[in-house]
């Protein structure tokens, strides 16, 4: 019996899933972000209400500091993250599929009253 359920592990991909824990700075819960899934994306199922706006890589809503991990960023625009930024460690978290277990905090928007 065991061993049929180690088959069909195995046969459905269930035993190579990767993932990887995401802290927020600032909420309590570590997110896990799946393989091939973006820190915006695993955040928001994890009911974090991290700031977006286009979920495409454009408007730069969801801008972000990594503070620790590497991440790979998918395809976004200049605009919404400079090189310079990016040099400086800042990343879009919509674009943003992390490689290893990461930290990052969303930059403040000066919109505060
Ligand atoms: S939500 Fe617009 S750049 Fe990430």
């Amino acid at each position: 019996m065991c061993f049929r359920l180690g088959l069909l592990d195995k046969k459905w991909g269930r035993a190579d899933t990767v993932s990887y824990q995401v802290k927020v700075r600032g909420q309590a819960k570590v997110v896990q972000v799946g393989e091939n899934e973006t820190i915006l994306d695993a955040a928001l199922d994890a009911g974090i209400d991290y700031p977006f706006g286009c979920q495409s890589g454009t408007c730069g809503s969801c801008k972000s500091q990594l503070l620790a991990g590497e991440v790979e960023l998918e395809d976004y625009s200049d605009l919404a993250l400079t090189d310079d930024e990016r040099a400086q460690g800042q990343i879009l978290a919509c674009s943003a599929v992390p490689v290893t277990d990461c930290e990052v905090a969303w930059l403040e928007t000066e919109e505060t009253s």
